[in-house]
């Protein structure tokens, strides 16, 4: 069993120094990087606390102008599921503020085991599908958390100065691909 000890050393290199909290930055020609720690200890749920929100405000301080993409577990705003909203992130309106003003290109998280894409407050976001279990299509069931078996997914995510473009990538489905042909030939699609 993985606790939240051996996790660490398991990924330590994923600790600034002598942090308690899993955070990195990641400097990339198309941006700063910042991976946060969103775990609310000893529940499923989300927080981030004063000692993560001052490491965030610095290294938003160092990014400066520059743009800055966000990685973290859960959302800071409720999706429309009712069951995962109760387990999303405490703080979020501190979080909030935090990043105010800042240049936000994207925000990428996970815990929702859904395909969903908007916007939160002017700040493009992305989570996909899980590689293992899903959550359901459910907005109404607050009192329990329904999950299923649709076909998980990974995403690529293709970064450069001027687009953030996600793909998700159904690995287990079965069917077989289909040679439709040359794309550019619109005789051959049959448009005679
Ligand atoms: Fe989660």
């Amino acid at each position: 069993m993985t606790t939240e000890k051996t996790s660490k050393a398991e990924f330590s290199e994923m600790y600034e120094e002598d942090a308690d909290y899993c955070q990195k930055v990641l400097t990339t020609p198309s941006g700063t990087f910042l991976f946060l720690d969103t775990k609310r200890k000893g529940s499923h749920g989300g927080g981030y606390c004063m000692e993560r929100q001052r490491w965030l405000s610095a290294q938003l301080n160092r990014a400066g102008n520059g743009p800055v993409y966000l990685f973290m577990h859960h959302p800071p705003f409720d999706t429309g599921l009712p069951a995962m909203d109760r387990i999303g992130l405490e703080n979020a309106g501190q979080f909030a503020e935090a990043l105010a003003g800042r240049n936000i290109r994207h925000l990428f998280f996970g815990h929702l085991h859904r395909p969903i894409s908007g916007s939160w407050n002017g700040i493009p976001f992305t989570t996909i599908k899980s590689t293992n279990h899903q959550v359901a299509f459910d907005t109404k069931t607050f009192e329990t958390l329904y999950c299923n078996l649709e076909t998980p997914s990974y995403g690529l995510v293709l970064i450069d100065k001027t687009r953030v473009v996600t793909h998700s990538h159904d690995f287990l489905d079965i069917s077989d691909n289909i040679d439709t042909g040359d794309p550019t030939d619109y005789i051959a699609w049959g448009a005679a």
